[in-house]
Order: structure tokens, then sequence, then C-alpha cells
């Protein structure tokens, strides 16, 4: 069993959800709170750690999650979570409200004037879902390495007022716990719609691979269907897309 803080229960008895935080961890150091949402499941069970050794992004790619400074954690959820990759996105978004604008990237990277914000990262295992999230909170432009001081962004930097993590952390639960009672009362259809919406990419021309076209619409899945010189081509969601000039 991991070594938890004090700190959990008031986590956790600050919430006032229905599934989401059912039982909350908060660990000084893992290596990825996805493996252990994985690992160690539980409808709802939120698990944060300060710092990941190995935490990771869509695609493989390594995820910086230093100490001190973003939030990093996941939510464990038995059964498949469909509908968590639209609800996920949205979550955040309407939670961050009061901070800044946030806009999702197709499929579910959260952006600031164009700057990375923070990502989720969904995995599954039998019958467990890990629902991922990283937020960039408290990181001043050099606190992140190489090129991400460009690309990347945080709420110190970009929103309207002081963010304290703890504050960050409970909105976002507490809007996620919405988004699911939302999913299991059957009304997937809404997330979807609201998502597509949110993610505003109808229209524009982009590129997967050999897939080069317009995208004119998203399908049930998530999935973009292109138009292209060879006829429409589908890009499943989570594709790595390369959004090009019209
Ligand atoms: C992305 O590539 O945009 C997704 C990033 C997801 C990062 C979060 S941090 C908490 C959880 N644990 C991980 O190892 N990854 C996710």
């Amino acid at each position: 069993m991991p070594q938890t803080s004090p700190h959990a229960d008031l986590v956790a008895s600050s919430l006032d959800t229905h599934i989401v935080g059912s039982r909350v961890l908060v660990l000084e150091q893992t290596e990825s709170t996805n493996d252990l949402a994985l690992r160690l499941g539980g409808d709802g069970t939120v698990i944060v750690a300060d710092t990941q050794t190995a935490g990771r992004g869509r695609h493989g790619r390594a995820w910086h999650s230093p100490p001190g400074l973003g939030l990093w954690f996941s939510v464990a959820f038995e059964g498949a979570g469909e509908g968590l990759q639209f609800a996920a996105p949205l979550a955040v978004r309407d939670a961050l409200r009061p901070w800044c604008r946030i806009d999702i990237k197709w499929p579910n990277d959260l952006l600031v004037d164009g700057k990375k914000l923070g990502g989720i990262l969904i995995e599954q295992r039998g019958n467990r879902t890990a629902l991922g999230i990283g937020i960039n909170v408290r990181h001043r432009i050099e606190d992140f390495p190489g090129d991400l001081c460009v690309t990347a962004t945080s709420l110190r930097l970009a929103a309207a007022k002081p963010c304290a993590r703890d504050e960050v952390l409970r909105a976002v639960l507490t809007a996620l716990d919405e988004k699911i009672m939302v999913m299991r009362s059957g009304k997937n259809e809404a997330l979807h719609r609201d998502w597509a919406a949110a993610c505003n990419i109808q229209g524009q021309r982009v590129r997967a691979g050999t897939v080069d076209g317009i995208v004119e619409s998203i399908d049930e899945t998530g999935a973009l269907i292109v138009r292209t010189d060879d006829g429409p081509q589908r890009i499943l969601f989570g594709q790595g897309i390369e959004i090009r000039e019209a």
C-alpha cells in the first residue's frame, strides 16, 4: 500500500461529490498516478502525487511532473468509462473558468492562448479505467525545461487571479463528478455534442500521416471525418494530428 498523507482526509472531506473522491490518496511521489489507479482501482478513487518519477503523456511521451508546481492526479473507474474522453476535458475547462479561458484542442489537450496548460491520458486495463490529468499550476517560465518554456503555460502565468493547488483540485474533481453523473445517466450524446463543439475543428485542414484534408465532422467515437482528394477518411480519436493553414 502506498504511503499517503493526512492531507488526503482534508481533500476528501472538502468534497461534496457522488462518485469522484470515494477515496483519496495524496502521495509525495509515485512513478505514475495512472499506474496506481489501474493497480488499486475502486470506483472514484483519486490519487494525487506531488511529483511523478515516470509521468507519461499521450503517444508514449514523458510528462514533466516536478514537485510543488502542478496537479498530477488520476481517478480510477470500474468499467470501460465510455464517454470519459468527452467528459474529462469539458470538466477541466469548466472548473478552471474562474481562473482562465481554456480551449480544448482535439482530442483533449488543454490550451490557453495556444499554449499547453494541461493534458489528459485515459488508460484501460481489464475492467478498470484510469483517467489521468496533469495541470501546470505554479510554474514560472524558467520552471519549464527545454522547448516547454515556449509551448507550455501554467495557471500562475495565465490566470487572472492567484490559485492554490487544493482549490483547483477541488474545482476539477467537483466538475468531473458532475460530468460523470451525466455520463452515467446515459446522456453521452450531450457530452459528445458539447465536446465536439468545444474542439472547434470543423472546417480546419489537418494532417495525420498520409491523410491530409478538411475536417467535415466528428463521429460518435470522437474520430475526425476528413475530406481528402481520395474521398472521406477517418482519423481515430487520439491519433496525432497537425493543424495546417487551410
Ligand atoms: C498528454 O500527453 O497531454 C497527457 C498528459 C497526462 C499527464 C497526467 S499527470 C497524471 C497522470 N499520470 C501520468 O503518468 N499521466 C497523467
